[in-house]
């Protein structure tokens, strides 16, 4: 149990017993010497400078409290661009800087994130530079882990992994990651990267019961061959793989905002498939968000998957799905 607090907003402490299920709770990423929960928090959505920061703030303790250890981010996630990262820079001022070597906190570039050639993609200019960014924003000397976000087909492989190598000799981040990279390339980055020292810790890629992608595509079983760990992104198809929107489209949903789950994606076949799915977990004594979940953990190869949430309510019956 927590101790009483005078005044939660002025001090976080972290629960006692937030590591007393670690047998169930965490695996070991591919085969390095990093463990990670089964379930980890992402920051894509729902942690921007757009959403409260004290909602923000209590999903994160409530996934420390329970042994979430290792928080997900990129430099472009928020919205605005950067602002996911200035919330994870807050919440380590506020309550998390006495926990920060009991926390596994990534970061990532690849996409869009300024303006002109240098601020998109692969090269080292890039990378480099947004690493730089990224550790401003969050108040943090060095990241646990950084990733290539994503493939570049303009930029030499080479470049991007030898930039990941040097990160890693500069202190900067302790392990890497790629992201949605084709398989002939995942190979490539798996040799050079042993070959320089700095072996690959682990690859993100979106995996659950509506995309297999990663599985079809050889992936997931590349990984579990050479001892990477894999991690899945959009667990819950970014909500679909709930009860959300089984009776209709929620006002505050992230369907209803319509930036990344656009309206048109839920068909009346989809719905369909949802329901099922949904009276299939019925059978089984689960919610269909557990359900989801606990099919990808079944995978073999599968490290962790990183869920979203926008509630304490939706964690909550998230962490159900480590059984
Ligand atoms: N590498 C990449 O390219 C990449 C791409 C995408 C994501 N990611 C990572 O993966 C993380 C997770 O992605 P995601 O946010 O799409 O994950 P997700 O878990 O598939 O979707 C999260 C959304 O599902 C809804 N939800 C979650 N739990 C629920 C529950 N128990 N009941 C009802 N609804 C529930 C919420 O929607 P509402 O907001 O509508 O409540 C929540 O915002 C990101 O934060 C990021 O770290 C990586």
């Amino acid at each position: 149990m927590k101790e009483a607090r005078p005044d939660e907003s002025l001090c976080y402490i972290a629960d006692a017993h937030r590591y007393d299920q670690s047998e169930r709770l965490y695996r070991r990423c591919g085969q390095s010497g990093i463990l990670l929960p089964k379930i980890s928090l992402g920051f894509w959505k729902n942690f921007g400078a757009v959403d409260p920061y004290e909602r923000s703030r209590a999903i994160t303790h409530y996934a420390f409290d329970h042994g979430i250890t290792h928080f997900d981010l990129a430099n472009n996630y928020g919205p605005p661009y950067g602002t996911g990262e200035e919330t994870l820079g807050k919440l380590m001022d506020d309550d998390f800087r006495p926990y920060r070597d009991e926390l596994f906190i990534s970061t990532k570039a690849g996409y869009d994130m300024w303006p002109g050639p240098y601020g998109n993609w692969g090269s080292r200019k890039y990378l480099m530079a947004s690493l730089d960014q990224s550790l401003k924003r969050m108040h943090l000397d060095y990241v646990d882990l950084f990733y290539s976000h994503r493939y570049d087909p303009k930029t030499p492989l080479e470049e991007t992994l030898q930039a990941l190598v040097d990160i890693v000799r500069q202190g900067k981040a302790l392990y890497v990651g790629i992201s949605r990279w084709p398989l002939e390339a995942l190979k490539i980055a798996e040799q050079y990267l042993r070959q320089h020292d700095t072996p690959l810790l682990i690859y993100q890629d979106r995996l659950n019961l509506l995309d297999h992608t990663p599985m079809e595509q050889g992936q997931l079983q590349f990984c579990r061959e050479h001892g990477i760990g894999f991690i899945s992104f959009s667990p819950l198809a970014q909500g679909l793989l709930t009860d959300r929107y089984l009776n209709g489209i929620p006002e505050d949903s992230r369907m209803a905002l319509g930036t990344t789950l656009k309206r048109d994606v839920l068909t009346t076949e989809l719905l369909q498939k949802l329901h099922d799915f949904n009276n299939q977990a019925t059978k089984r004594g689960e919610t269909l968000a557990e359900m989801a979940l606990s099919w990808i953990l079944e995978q073999e190869g599968v490290t962790s998957l990183i869920v979203g949430a926008s509630s304490v309510a939706q964690l909550a019956t998230n962490l159900k799905a480590i059984k």
